[in-house]
Order: structure tokens, then C-alpha cells, then sequence
């Protein structure tokens, strides 16, 4: 973990020395003296992000020269913008992957707090009720956050609902537009959904093992096929402006944190008022899938924990943890 820091800071630092010169050549005496590293060790670097798809110029005697730089959730791009104490701190980018929250589930037990997995492409993406996602590359934020929370299992909806509220405050910071919340955790804008959030857990009977949020945004997608077209859409095709997904990844974390540490300290009374101010399912008729068969009626509010209260068509008020709504 130490080494794997040391290197990603080793390449922030090279990054930011070569874009403020960018367009201009830097002298290999002078990155190796800043870094306080050997030419090897940054002919090494220099080499990692061209892989990663920056246009890097060498010239035996001027050095290096940073011409372009490409598109992706790099942890070296996404940095700047990302304030957080723990969550993001150790990143995980892949260009193609199955499904974040897959990888995500392999090395949870293993991975520090915090730790996020991040792909520009999902090969099998995977939403809830065992449908899948559509994740296109370049176009979308794909990604899962480990957490570790000294919580009840049954608690764990919360975390969705923490998920849910980051990720709307996020898109209100950076694309400066107001989604809603279909209870629990889809994000909707303009009726359609931006947003999903898959969360897995491994736990004990009372305890939490680990938790993964899967969050996943479409951001600049713009062809979705016919089957989603009613139903998806993205900030790009609801905006027409291509969306910086660096900056709205950071911000997605930052407020994810601040979310996640302000549940921990003080219980879900504190995010239960964000919840209902951006609900989209509140004071609707609907129908919610539940385990235990379909229900109709009316959404009354959210409770204290977490769950959706709804006066039936039988005329009886019940709480449901969990479910699948449509109005
Ligand atoms: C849903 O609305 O059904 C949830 C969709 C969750 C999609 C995200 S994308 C990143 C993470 N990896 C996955 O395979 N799924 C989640």
C-alpha cells in the first residue's frame, strides 16, 4: 500500500511538473531534481503515461514535452478535484473490465476503506434485480467504493441512500441541474434515469463485512439503444453540454464522504430531510415490487429508517425497506 502511494504520488507530481509547461519541453535534469528520483525512474513514469494515452514528446536534449492528454478517470486527473480524507485515497483504473462491483467484491476483504475501482468500459455491468447496465466507454462514471462501516447489516440500505444524496448534490455542483430520487437510489432527470446504484455487502449476522456501492452515471452518452430510450438517458443528452467527468468524479467522492461520515455520527435523521426534499416518489401513487408481492398506493414519506411508508389501497399504512417503485 505504502509503495503503491509513493508511486501514485510520484506520477501526480511528474503530471502536474509536465502540464504547467504544457506545449513545452522540460529538462530531464530538472523533473529528476524536482522528483528527487533518478532519470530511469522518470523515463519509467513517463512511459506509464503514455500507456495511459498522453502524448508525451521526448528529445534527448530538452527533455520532455506534454502535448495532449487524454480523456480518463485516472487517479493523476481525478486528484485535483478530490478533497476526501479516505474515500478515493487508494484507486484502482481499469480501461475495460467486467463489472466494477465484481472486482470490487474480489479484493474487498483485502482493500483499504475507502478504496474505489474506477473503468472507462464494463463489459457486463450489472443493475439491480439482475438486470445489466449499459456502460460505454469514455462516456459514463462507472465505479464501486469499498466501505467498511461498523453497522447493523440491515443498515446498509442507508449507505444507498447516502450514495443517492452525493451523487445528486454532485450533479447540482457541477452540472448545476436538480435530480430526483426515485426511492431508494435511482437518479432522475427530466423522468428518465442519469444515475444507478448497486449496492452489495458481504456481513455476518450482525456485523458488516464490507459494503460496495456501485455507482454508475451516464454522463456524455449519447446512443442509447432503442429498448433504453424511453427509459435512460444522460446529462449530456439532457444539458447539451458535454459534462467534465473528471470534476463530477471528484465531487461524486467528496460528498459521498461527507455524506457517509455525517450518517455515521449522526444517524440517518440527518440525511433523512435530503432524502425526502429530492424525492421523486413522495406524495405519488405507485406501485412497489416487494419480496413479498406488489403493493399500490400512496408514498407518504420516507421514515426514520430509511424505509418508504405507503398507505395502501387497503386502506393499511406499511414501511417497506426495499422494492422496486413505478409510478
Ligand atoms: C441499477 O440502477 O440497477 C444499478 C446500476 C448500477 C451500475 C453500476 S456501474 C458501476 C457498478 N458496476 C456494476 O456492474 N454496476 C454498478
Amino acid at each position: 500500500y505504502q509503495k503503491f502511494w509513493g508511486e501514485k504520488m510520484l506520477r501526480s507530481k511528474l503530471l502536474k511538473l509536465l502540464k504547467e509547461n504544457k506545449g513545452e519541453y522540460v529538462s530531464g535534469q530538472k523533473l529528476c531534481e524536482q522528483l528527487n528520483v533518478s532519470r530511469t525512474a522518470v523515463w519509467k513514469h513517463i512511459n506509464g503515461l503514455k500507456n495511459e494515452g498522453y502524448q508525451i514528446k521526448a528529445h534527448h536534449k530538452m527533455g520532455y514535452m506534454l502535448s495532449s492528454e487524454p480523456d480518463v478517470l485516472i487517479y493523476e486527473e481525478v486528484s485535483p478535484y478530490l478533497s476526501t480524507n479516505f474515500i478515493g485515497k487508494y484507486y484502482i483504473h481499469k480501461s475495460i473490465i467486467d463489472s466494477t462491483n465484481n472486482f470490487a467484491k474480489e479484493i474487498a476483504s483485502n482493500a483499504p476503506d475507502g478504496t474505489i475501482i474506477i473503468a472507462e468500459e464494463q463489459t457486463s455491468g450489472r443493475g439491480r434485480l439482475g438486470r445489466s447496465w449499459l456502460s460505454q466507454k469514455g462516456c459514463g462514471i462507472w465505479m464501486s467504493v469499498i466501505l467498511k462501516p461498523d453497522l447493523q447489516p440491515q443498515q446498509a440500505i442507508n449507505l444507498t441512500q447516502v450514495a443517492a444524496i452525493s451523487v445528486v448534490k454532485a450533479i447540482e455542483e457541477i452540472v448545476n441541474v436538480e435530480c430526483k430520487i426515485k426511492w431508494p437510489n435511482d437518479i432522475i432527470l427530466n423522468n428518465k434515469k442519469v444515475c444507478g446504484i448497486l449496492t452489495e455487502m458481504s456481513s455476518e449476522i450482525d456485523k458488516i463485512n464490507y459494503v460496495v456501492i456501485g455507482i454508475g452515471v451516464n454522463v456524455n452518452c449519447d446512443n442509447f439503444p432503442e429498448e433504453l430510450k424511453g427509459k435512460a438517458t444522460s446529462l449530456y443528452l439532457e444539458t447539451h453540454s458535454k459534462i467534465d467527468r473528471k470534476k463530477l468524479t471528484g465531487s461524486i467522492l467528496n460528498n459521498l464522504e461527507l455524506y457517509y461520515n455525517a450518517y455515521l455520527q449522526k444517524g440517518f435523521d440527518y440525511i433523512r430531510p435530503i432524502c425526502i426534499e429530492k424525492s421523486i416518489t413522495i406524495g405519488r401513487q405507485i406501485k412497489v415490487i416487494t419480496n413479498e408481492g406488489e403493493i399500490q398506493g400512496y408514498a407518504v414519506t420516507i421514515d426514520n429508517t430509511g424505509s418508504l411508508v405507503v398507505d395502501t389501497k387497503e386502506a393499511k399504512r406499511i414501511s417497506i425497506m426495499s422494492g422496486d417503485v413505478s409510478v
